[in-house]
């Protein structure tokens, strides 16, 4: 993973300060789709499984596609998955018991049958973590887990993938969580990625979410690093980029990693021989460029009503934007922006576009702009 030691070396810091007791803030990555989010999340996630630590990885989902696992159930499933590893680790001894016993009686608050408590072999912690309240069951959990795992000298880390799409009531109870656990000292972190408008869901969930997480903005790689993208898993296999082919690749990509990963692997299905040059990055990046078009882009764009569709077209003459949202009301010949307001929120909530600030939208997928300026009315 190129171009991120900064961000690594942030949470490297939160795992260290742990291991000797100190306390660190909980963190947030947003940026735009395909910047690499999810990557660096699991190289973290990675970080904190190597010495030890407690830790749970889940991916909230849009409300359409929700299915009947609840947030509840998906984190009960990963802690499940840690505890177990991470017992057979350190031995059942002392206060890990007591993380197990408060996580089976969650676990069996959030499905009776007993299914998401499987292999932990301790009697639930009966009036712990069970009141069937997200709020405070997972705050007494995340406490209980955070007191064994300080005995341990390690932590608790919730990662969470697309934290955008959780609900109001589950953002609300991870902020509490980190809260609570926080003026304690009690080491238990949330890792969250997610689009830009993550943090203004997390401090309309609590007011203030806005100090309790580092927010790191996660963007398109530097020129060195998006070479060193391109180049190095090329080079651990003997084969060997051109600079101009490097060059055009890195330059036609904005240095944004999905797009580096499209033309790259487009240029290497090209190449004859083990020699990257001009022409097979010319090839590669139109390659590329027509797979974006028929599932990056499409795929979003078939997801939109045609009144959706109007609105993104509005949008389009402003490139990568932020477009005003007053301007596109009136490009879309309504006087007021309330009359839009539905179709705008709609597309807020599809996660096709944000409110970078107030009055501002824009698109979370670099490049739509352009794709949208191309599709016929
Ligand atoms: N730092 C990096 N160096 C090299 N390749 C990267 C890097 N970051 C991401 N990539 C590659 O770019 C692609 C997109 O990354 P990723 O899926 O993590 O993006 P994302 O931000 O999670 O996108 P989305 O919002 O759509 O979920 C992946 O194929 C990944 O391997
Ligand atoms: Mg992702």
């Amino acid at each position: 993973m190129a171009g991120r030691d900064e961000d690594i070396g942030a949470f490297e810091a939160v795992v260290a300060r742990a291991a000797t007791g100190r306390a660190s803030q909980s963190i947030v990555l947003t940026g735009l789709r395909g910047v690499g989010k999810t990557v660096l999340l699991n190289d973290l996630a990675e970080r904190a499984r190597r010495p030890g630590w407690i830790v749970a990885q889940v991916e909230a989902r849009a409300e359409a596609d929700r299915t009947a696992a609840s947030f509840r159930a998906t984190v009960s499933r990963s802690l499940n998955q840690s505890l177990r590893q991470v017992t057979g680790r350190w031995g059942l001894a002392g206060k890990l018991r007591g993380a197990l016993a408060t996580f089976k009686s969650f676990s069996i608050k959030t499905d009776p049958t007993g299914g998401l408590a499987l292999g932990i072999e301790v009697d639930p912690q009966r009036g712990r973590a069970d009141t069937g309240s997200l709020d405070l069951d997972f705050s007494e959990l995340a406490f209980d887990l955070a007191g064994s795992a300080r005995d341990l000298g390690v932590g608790v880390l919730v990662l969470v993938d697309e934290m955008q799409d959780l609900a109001e009531e589950e953002l609300a109870a991870l902020c509490t969580a980190v809260h609570e656990t926080g003026q304690r000292s009690m080491p238990f972190y949330v890792v969250g990625a997610g689009l830009p408008s993550l943090p203004g869901a997390l401090a309309e969930a609590r007011s203030y979410a806005e100090r309790l997480f580092a927010y790191r903005p996660i963007g398109p790689l530097d020129r060195g690093a998006a070479g060193s993208a391109v180049v190095l898993p090329a080079e651990s296999q003997g084969v060997v980029w051109s600079p101009e082919a490097v060059e055009e690749v890195v330059s036609t990509s904005s240095g944004y990693p999905y797009f580096l990963q499209e033309f790259a692997k487009a240029a290497w299905d090209y190449a004859p021989g083990p020699a990257i040059d001009e022409e097979a990055a010319a090839v590669g990046i139109a390659a590329g460029r027509a797979k974006l078009d028929a599932g990056f882009y499409r795929s979003r764009w078939n997801r939109a009503t045609p009144a959706e569709r109007d609105y993104l077209r509005a949008m389009a003459p402003d490139g990568d934007g932020p477009s005003s949202s007053g301007e596109i009301a009136r490009r879309l010949g309504k006087s007021s922006i309330q009359q839009v307001g539905p179709v705008r929120a709609n597309l807020i909530h599809k996660g096709l576009v944000y409110a970078p600030e107030h009055g501002l939208i824009a698109f979370t997928v670099p490049g739509m702009a352009d794709f949208v300026s191309r599709q016929a009315t």
